[in-house]
């Protein structure tokens, strides 16, 4: 399972990018809101400058009708061809925009998802990814992770060639049931890759290594 950035925090990009376990990064209109930035374009440029070439950025447009919807994603695949994916909700407007902007070959991640039957639809539009929320889901007394399930496995019944990006990913756990669930991707806030890395056991054993190695007097030059 690959793993993706929900941040619009660019020193958060960084920090993950330098470690070598991203894949792309997924922004929406709230995150880069939360985030303080004014100028979206230029700060998609800046996370495709920060990312391996041709990762994957996920870019939310907030326009509610086919024609801007599709302007949008064409102007926001000019900012950065090699890494621009657009984001489109789940509904009539955007599946059809996904339909233009797919026959165009513009790669599209209807976001919003809540249903098998939308990720249906959504792969029928020509959508590269789809993606369905787990915590909103869970936040309504719903089965989030089940909904990944069940979508990662009709895709795969009929052969259809969207992938799945867990998305609304609240704690650490919901990582590891998308990977058994098959999810082709997970995005995640970064304090949950923080906390996918911790373990006390880890900083525990890195104490006693450095204290008995200090013990012995051994070297290593
Ligand atoms: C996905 O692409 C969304 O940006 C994100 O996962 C939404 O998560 P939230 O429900 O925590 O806002």
């Amino acid at each position: 399972m690959k793993l993706f950035l929900d941040t619009a925090v660019t020193e958060e990009i960084k920090k993950a990018a330098a470690m070598g376990i991203i894949h792309g990064v997924t922004t929406n209109p709230t995150l880069v809101a939360r985030a303080g930035h004014k100028d979206y374009q230029a700060l998609v440029k800046e996370i495709a400058g920060i990312l391996p070439e041709g990762s994957p950025i996920s870019v939310e447009t907030v326009a509610e009708d086919v024609k801007t919807m599709v302007a949008d994603g064409k102007r926001f695949f000019e900012w950065a061809p090699d890494n621009v994916v657009v984001k489109l909700p789940t509904n009539a407007a955007g599946l059809e925009a996904t339909r233009e902007l797919a026959k165009d070959g513009i790669q599209v991640n209807m976001t919003l998802c809540f249903s098998v039957n939308q990720a249906l639809l959504a792969a029928h539009a020509g959508a590269a990814y789809v993606s369905p929320f787990v915590g909103r889901l869970d936040d309504i007394g719903h089965d989030g992770m089940a909904l990944v399930q069940d979508i990662v496995a009709m895709l795969k019944t009929y052969e259809l060639e969207t992938w799945v990006i867990a998305a609304s990913i609240r704690h650490p756990l919901h990582c590891v049931e998308s990977m058994k669930a098959g999810a082709q991707v997970a995005t995640v806030p970064y304090k949950i890759l923080e906390q996918m890395l911790k373990h006390p056991l880890t900083d525990k054993g890195i104490e006693a290594f450095m204290e008995d190695w200090k013990k012995s007097g051994a070297s290593n030059e």
